[in-house]
């Protein structure tokens, strides 16, 4: 199942399936689906935070007892499934960090490099070990670990299925910082997320988004124009008079 905590403007999203290390089976991906997906629509809600519950595991991919029975119409489905999932993630208008608390494999890697920020905790392994089990990384994962480590990196871990530890994957960049517990870390940048002006915020994770793919130029085009609209909102104005007076800004998110 899926919990959904709530403390003031950020939601705390906690994958629980412990007795199978939180693996995503059909019902709790499309649980997952549908929070994400409320969350993302609700103002109220500034900072999302995505972990496994217990201390074994974030999750440890795609359930494969299921993934075994499935068909090739049943798999793309089930690929789409988790790619929503990925892209609600990447793409809602406020910030998401996953905390990585033991397993990240498989389609939990590459859930966890959907989101903006990822954190792990010391006992934490990631990677994408599907081609030991005779197929591919299939919710994102051919794709973001490229943008996130290299591809010269990806390639190595994609092809061999080997796992990383902490240690590695801060080295290599898949993840922004180790810390335990690594859900305190999450949620101190993730309150701390949540006191920044809103407006800022969604547009600077949009133009981030594109930073490595599209047009170079056209992207620094989009830049200047939201740089620009942003200087008709009261944040910006709060945000920059907050500084000549030498207080904290009070953002309204207008
Ligand atoms: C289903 C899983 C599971 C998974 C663990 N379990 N991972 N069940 N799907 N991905 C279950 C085990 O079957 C077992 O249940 C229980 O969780 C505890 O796991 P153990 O193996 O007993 O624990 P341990 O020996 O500590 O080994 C931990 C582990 C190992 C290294 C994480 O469980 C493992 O290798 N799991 C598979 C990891 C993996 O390959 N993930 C990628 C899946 S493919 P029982 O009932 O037997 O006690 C994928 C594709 C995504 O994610 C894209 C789809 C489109």
């Amino acid at each position: 199942m899926i919990r959904v905590d709530r403390e003031d403007a950020v939601a705390l999203v906690t994958v629980d399936r412990q007795d199978a290390l939180n693996a995503l089976d059909l019902l709790t991906l499309t649980m997952l689906r549908d929070e994400l997906s409320g969350l993302a629509g609700n103002d109220d809600v500034r900072a999302v935070v995505l972990t496994g519950a217990g201390d074994r595991a974030f999750i440890a991919g795609a359930d494969i007892k299921y993934m075994s029975g499935l068909g090739v119409e049943e798999a793309m489905a089930w690929g789409a499934l988790g790619h929503e999932v990925g892209r609600l993630l990447e793409t809602m208008p406020k910030p998401t960090i996953a905390a990585v608390n033991g397993f990240a494999l498989g389609g939990g890697c590459e859930l966890a490099l959907a989101c903006d920020i990822r954190y792990a905790s010391s006992n934490a392994k990631l990677g994408q070990p599907e081609v030991n089990l005779g197929i591919i990384p299939g919710w994102g994962g051919t794709q973001r670990l490229a943008r996130v480590c290299g591809l010269g990196v990806a390639k190595e871990l994609v092809f061999t299925g080997r796992t990383v530890d902490a240690d590695e994957a801060h080295r290599i960049g898949l993840v922004n910082a180790v810390h335990d517990p690594v859900l305190e870390k999450a949620r101190e940048t993730a309150h701390v997320l949540a006191t920044k002006s809103v407006l800022a915020l969604r547009l600077v994770k949009r133009l981030a988004n594109r930073a490595l793919g599209g047009d170079h130029a056209a992207n620094l085009a989009a830049e200047g124009e939201a740089f620009g609209e942003l200087f008709s909102s009261a944040d910006a104005k709060e945000g920059m008079t907050a500084f000549v007076e030498k207080r904290e800004p009070r953002f309204t998110g207008r």
